[in-house]
């Protein structure tokens, strides 16, 4: 059988896009600079969020002259460390896990706002200018005491 070459063109071209399908689905994501949760982050094995030197003891830790990082730990119905305190004007990195179910760890008013999974480290990077108290609040449906989840971020002046 002889294939007409535009047919042939047609042919190898949808052959291409479907394995450019694909590979979007597989790893576009990365491609697009998104970056899903425990795509990089080192995963933590369920069970062991107390053997872990970063949540053991939920904290803030100065580790550079305008750098911070915060060790958060997500579970029914609070937050850890209560309150949380950083300074203002200093890069804070958060890193936040859930030790029991999904929760979120979303700070009122900005846009830190952030899904939390069990077995998973959230991470992100921010800066608050402005000194004052946050709620921090649950913004995944987590149990009985969801609608009463909520801490505190104190961004000292
Ligand atoms: Cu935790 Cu809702």
């Amino acid at each position: 059988m002889k294939i007409h070459t535009y047919e042939r063109f047609w042919l190898a071209g949808s052959m291409v896009l479907i394995v450019a399908f694909i590979v979007t689905i597989t790893y576009g994501t990365v491609g697009l600079g998104i970056t899903m949760i425990g795509d990089e982050e080192e995963a933590l094995p369920p069970g062991e969020i107390d053997e872990d030197d970063r949540f053991e003891d939920p904290r803030v830790e100065q580790v550079g002259e305008n750098e911070y990082e915060a060790y958060v730990v997500a579970q029914t119905f609070l937050f850890r460390p209560e309150p949380i305190e950083i300074p203002a004007g200093n890069e804070v990195t958060f890193y936040v896990t859930a030790r029991d179910v999904i929760h979120s760890f979303t700070v009122v008013g900005t846009n830190t706002n952030t899904m939390v999974i069990p077995g998973e480290v959230s991470t992100m990077t921010v800066e608050f200018e402005e000194p004052g108290e946050y709620g921090v609040i649950c913004n995944e449906y987590c149990g009985s005491g969801h609608h009463d989840m909520e801490g505190q971020l104190i961004v000292h002046p």
